[in-house]
């Protein structure tokens, strides 16, 4: 709920059980007031200090720069006097920078309207408002928009930039959200990693300075991830205070914690200003993609479970929104680039009597793939190794009773490729320069408007020719050589975004002309898992890395923020590809079924006594799978922390059943046995565990016993169920 109160000039955005207000500073500057703990008072205008000496924001703006390196802003900008990190900065026909917004007007309405050609949340549950601001001299104005939705306890910001005045200017940054607040000793938390080790837990201390956070990869990155919070020092799973930005968008990015000379904290989030220069012309407008802001007072287990509801309820779409996806096997780790169509079919044959549904034709389908050498941007099929042509596969597929599923790294080409040959312009280029490779591939040029018809018409071509029913769209390298033969010399700084705009068209065109396929969006693991690949496709590959205990930390690090459904997991076989490990068969089952369930292996290859409880771990699979999907997440230990053992807990939203999942990384000599809390149940009610009556009160205050595991690499999923 929001409201607006014009004697006070103050704005409070309602959600459950949070509250954020801003207001009006000396009638003119929009200050931000509080986040936190819902509040009653609608009477805190107070908090923006404007009676303190000496910060007076005077009327004949004797003190104007201090007021405004002072004020906590909710949009901040450069050249006036605020030097603290600015979110916003133009460039007009003079070349001169500066700006001076003051508000303007506001609106408040029902419901949330979509961005321009950007993912975002939906719900017309909604409610959202609308500051407009104003530089008076240039004419450029800027639209701050705030939606919450009736069961959500996040806070959605946007920012629109319009160029009111008689002459283009450059936009050189355009920051989605910004926060201040007072200091508290806050720590940072954000996700890091690399290949195959992506979204490890970072936590440290804010110190003076900044604190960043980043990509220039031109994807949201293995490397860094699109996510801050602050966290005072008493923050647990359970307890203690969060401020969370995650951002709805999955290119460059830029986040930063700052404190300030006067201990205060400023926390902005938005597209990396590095490489970025939008040029707008007269009466045009820039669409800034939107941050999810969430505070929790209960931990980061209450933050996680507010970005899990939102990303379930208001950004996922599709058929599969809420549906059990199938199990598939992936023919990627079972046979990398050499297959053909007996041998799949005989992969598949083998997989469906062990009641897999579905198989997916990874990379080397197509032109001569025979390895990752060449041939992106050549959609047509290889019938040297698909004798009889893909419908005959996939027919044949469909006869065994199971799905079809093919990969595409479509934003590439390769300089051994028939369309690189034919159109070397269409990669990306900077003249005179010979281009980067990465895995021996170049980039396309999406900004080209043809481009972005000519990878759709080959995709499509594709799918229309037989029953396709899952695609797993990768990307594997980073944007390098930023230029393209397309755009002019005063647009190649928007080249990155307009990148971002095509691949999302790109999957929005496909989500709407194919309404029925399931998309899984993949980056060379999981460099693109983040809430704007989210908004096209419900699941999304999580790490190259299978490796049932690397999976812990990169798993726990993805379940901070995304809901398990989302998260794509594969049993694989072993020693694990990635780092030679061993690890049991029902380890790595129960470590997948943390998420989407698959097989990344060839069931013909793997030994015996695995491959006979593939069924069983998919009649496992298909009977947590709802609870998984729908229910609220609660980590109850953490290997990073402890170096011993992990525990997540799954409970259904009416606390009737919970799933446990106990994995033993290592054993300890003499212990007897190990305790641990459960949390999210009703503490009065009375719950049956392997046939023993506990209470919700015991469960989760005294502990649950668990029996020593013997050898390491083990581990056990509990049942919680309510006793009737
Ligand atoms: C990277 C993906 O993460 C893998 O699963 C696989 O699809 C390869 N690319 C294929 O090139």
């Amino acid at each position: 709920m929001i409201t607006y109160n014009e004697n006070t000039k103050i704005f409070k955005l309602d959600t459950k059980t949070t509250s954020y207000v801003l207001g009006l500073a000396d009638d003119k500057y929009v200050g931000h007031v509080y986040y936190g703990k819902k509040l009653e008072s609608t009477d805190l205008g107070y908090l923006l200090r404007l009676e303190e000496p000496p910060f007076v924001p005077s009327k004949n703006l004797r003190e104007k720069v201090t007021f405004l390196d002072t004020c906590p802003m909710e949009y901040s900008f450069s050249g006036s006097g605020d030097f603290r990190e600015s979110c916003i900065t133009a460039t007009t026909a003079e070349g001169q920078q500066g700006l001076d917004l003051t508000y303007v007007s506001h609106r408040i309405y029902t419901g949330k309207e979509a961005l321009d050609s950007l993912p975002a949340t939906w719900g017309a549950d909604g409610e959202t408002l609308e500051i407009t601001m104003e530089d008076e001299p240039t004419g450029i104005r800027v639209l701050l928009s705030y939606s919450v939705f009736a069961d959500s306890d996040a806070v959605i910001r946007s920012v629109k930039v319009i160029n009111g005045g008689k002459e283009a200017v450059y936009l050189d940054r355009v920051m989605s959200a910004c926060l201040d607040m007072d200091n508290e000793n806050y720590d940072v938390l954000s996700l890091h990693g690399s290949w195959a080790r992506e979204r490890h837990m970072e936590r440290q201390s804010l110190g003076y300075g900044s604190c960043v956070t980043e990509s220039l990869r031109g994807e949201s990155s293995h490397q860094d991830h699109p996510f801050l919070a602050l966290l005072t020092k008493n923050c647990t799973q359970a307890e203690g205070e969060v401020y969370a930005m995650n951002f709805v968008y999955s290119g460059n990015f830029l986040a930063k914690a700052q404190r300030c000379q006067h201990d205060t904290v400023r926390m902005v989030m938005g597209i990396h200003p590095e490489n970025f220069r939008w040029k707008l012309e007269a009466g045009e407008s820039f669409q800034a993609p939107e941050v999810v802001c969430v505070y929790s007072d209960e931990g980061l287990g209450k933050m996680s479970r507010t970005f899990h509801d939102l990303y379930r309820n208001h950004l996922i779409r599709g058929k599969y929104k809420d549906q059990i996806r199938p199990v598939l096997v992936n023919s990627w780790e079972a046979a990398y680039f050499d297959f053909d169509t007996e041998q799949l079919l005989a992969l598949a044959k083998q997989a469906a009597e062990l009641g897999i549904e579905m198989l997916v034709m990874d990379d080397g389908w197509f032109g001569q793939r025979n390895s990752d050498e060449g041939s992106l941007g050549d959609w047509t099929v290889n019938e040297e190794k698909l004798k009889g042509g893909l419908k005959y596969l996939v027919d044949e597929v469909n006869a065994l009773g199971m799905k079809f599923g093919i990969w595409f790294e479509p934003e590439m080409i390769s300089p051994d490729s028939d369309l690189y040959r034919a159109h070397p312009d269409w990669a990306l280029q900077l003249k005179g320069r010979t281009g980067s490779m990465a895995r021996a591939q170049y980039v396309l040029d999406l900004s080209r408007p043809e481009m972005v018809d000519y990878v759709y018409e080959s995709l499509c071509a594709v799918l229309r020719s037989a029953n396709i029913e899952y695609v797993k769209w990768d990307m594997n390298r980073p944007l390098t050589d930023i230029g393209s033969t397309y755009l002019p010399a005063d647009r190649q700084g928007e080249l990155s975004h307009r990148y971002m705009l095509a691949v999302y068209e790109l999957q929005e065109r496909l989500t709407r002309d194919f309404p029925d396929l399931l998309l899984e969006n993949c980056s060379s693991g999981g460099a693109r898992f983040d809430p704007g690949m989210l908004y096209y496709s419900p699941q999304i590959w999580c790490s190259d890395d299978t490796d049932a205990i690397e999976r812990l930390a990169i798993q726990e690090g993805t379940q901070l923020l995304y809901p398990l459904s989302t998260i794509g997991a594969h049993v694989s076989d072993c020693p694990n590809h990635t780092v030679g490990r061993v690890t049991p068969f029902e380890t790595r089952g129960i470590v997948a079924m943390a998420g989407t369930f698959g097989y990344e292996l060839d069931p013909r290859k793997i030994p015996a006594e695995d491959r006979e409880k593939i069924p069983g771990q998919i009649e496992d699979y298909k009977k947590y799978a709802p609870l998984i999907q729908k229910g609220d997440y609660y980590r109850i230990s953490s290997y990073q922390d402890n170096h011993l053992f992990d525990c997540y807990e799954i409970v259904s939203k009416d606390k009737s059943e919970a799933v446990v999942f106990f994995i033993q990384v290592l054993n300890e000599p003499n212990y007897r046995s190990r305790k641990i809390r459960l949390q999210g149940l009703e503490e009065k009610a009375t719950y049956l565990i392997d046939g023993k009556s506990y209470s919700g009160e015991a469960l989760m205050s005294a502990g649950l016993i668990l029996q020593r595991l013997q050898g390491d690499f083990q581990a056990q999923i509990i049942e919680v169920r309510l006793k009737s």
